[in-house]
């Protein structure tokens, strides 16, 4: 039987950016080429996995399906220059760096911090409120808690945050015009020297958090030992690393498309407005809908067929978030948007070993934006098309027009 392909839409990033998620073609991959071979000219080939069922037998097996050997399909030069934290490490090692923050991100320890988070929800609306009617959403809104929960919880300066927030888009938009350099870098040249500042810039950072350590989680990781011994430098600043962007990205992305959700669907909205109590469910809806995350890389280290499909040690597969989060043998009428929706074991952040070490913060932290928005906004709506970002990683939207009528 000939290999089923997958059209390049599903890895291309302009196609992100024009159209949005290529649910249509998802939906006839699921149906008919669940494990379907996809080459796209200028990134490292793959096997494309789309069905709910397979992800997660997949992302179960850590010593079959790695991690390490490539994270997200992307140009082969990029893949060479990995960095090396818990996101692409494989156990044992992966356990091991694991076990160095999960306690900093349990359910019980960051709910504590809700009340906290509202507050500082509050006054990003009291900001939007005072300026007026007519926001950029995105700038105003989605990216200003998630920028500053991680900052906070890394110890980074104040004064040094935009420049994060600068970093971390141009490594996730790299391939976007609009986070090119003014001296014309761009591209994987972009990308690979954002990584090389943060880098220089955290290990003066980190070393001085070992010297002096503080509460923040810098020092955490600074002065954490395994077997006896500090972490590696390059494995140190690869974790600091990740958790700035894991941070920012995703949640920033997944407020933005939420309120976006909302908008298109008033009547879900105005359900949300009349019954606080919906708010839990309402944000599981919302990373179910937006699934963030395009994809992730797992490598089988061992010849295995998957739907009678061959694939190789070695070589690539890349697992469809939107897509399983689209499965209708898994969810009812997947395409409705449905605040009340139960069960919603989605896979939006994942699940197995690598299941999103930040779920629970990504949690708190939406509640606390969408309970203040839902609490004092009368009327919002969307002034003009969202600008999207073009990656095949990230479904990210750079900018929200909205127009919000705030309650006296
Ligand atoms: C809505 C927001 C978020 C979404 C949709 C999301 C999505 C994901 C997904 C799909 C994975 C699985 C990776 C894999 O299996 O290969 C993951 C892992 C991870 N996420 Fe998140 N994430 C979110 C928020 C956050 C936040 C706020 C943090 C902050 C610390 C974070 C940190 C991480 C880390 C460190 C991992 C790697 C865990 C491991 O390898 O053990 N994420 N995330």
């Amino acid at each position: 039987m000939a290999t089923p392909t997958a059209p390049i839409e599903i890895i291309d990033a302009d196609y992100y950016q024009n159209n949005g998620y290529p649910f249509h073609i998802w939906d006839k991959l699921r149906k008919d080429s669940p494990v379907a071979y996809c080459e796209h000219p200028n990134l490292v080939p793959f096997y494309a996995i789309s069905r709910y069922q397979d992800i997660v037998e997949i992302s179960r097996q850590p010593m079959l399906f790695e991690s390490a050997p490539l994270l997200v399909v992307q140009p082969q030069r990029m893949a060479e220059q990995q960095i090396r934290s818990i996101i692409n490490m494989d156990p044992p090692d992966h356990r091991s760096y694991r076990k160095i923050m999960s306690k900093y991100f349990t359910k019980k320890r960051l709910n504590e911090s809700q009340p906290q988070m509202d507050l500082v929800a509050e006054q990003i609306l009291d900001a939007v409120a005072a300026k007026g009617q007519e926001v950029d959403f995105v700038n105003e809104v989605s990216k200003i808690l998630p920028l500053a929960v991680i900052a906070e919880l890394l110890g980074l300066p104040m004064e040094d945050r935009d420049q994060f927030f600068q970093w971390t888009n141009e490594v996730v938009g790299a391939l976007d015009p609009d986070f090119a350099r003014e001296d014309g870098t761009q591209g994987t040249e972009l990308a690979l020297k954002a990584i090389q500042e943060v880098f220089e810039y955290c290990t003066a950072f980190a070393d001085e958090r070992r010297k002096n350590p503080t509460d923040d989680l810098t020092s955490v990781l600074a002065n954490a030992k395994i077997d006896g011994e500090y972490l590696p430098p390059f494995e140190l600043l690869s974790y600091i690393f990740i958790l700035i962007i894991a941070g920012n990205e995703t949640t920033r992305n997944a407020t933005s498309g939420g309120m976006l959700a909302l908008m298109e669907h008033p009547e879900q909205m105005q359900y949300a407005i009349e019954h606080p109590e919906a708010l839990d469910n309402m944000v599981e809806e919302i990373v179910r809908w937006t699934s963030p995350i395009i994809h992730f890389c797992r490598t089988p280290n061992k010849d295995v067929t998957l739907h009678g499909v061959n694939i190789k040690a070695g070589e690539h597969i890349a697992m469809f978030y939107p897509s399983a989060n689209r499965d209708d043998s898994v969810f009812t009428d997947p395409y409705k948007f449905d605040i009340l929706r139960t069960p919603n074991q989605h896979l939006g952040y994942g699940i197995g070993e690598h299941l999103c070490l930040g779920a629970h913060l990504a949690r708190i932290e939406l509640r606390a934006i969408f309970k203040g928005v839902l609490n004092r906004v009368q009327n919002v709506e969307l002034t003009s098309q969202p600008d999207r970002l073009k990656s095949s990683l990230i479904g990210g939207i750079k900018s929200l027009p909205v127009k919000m009528d705030f309650a006296a």
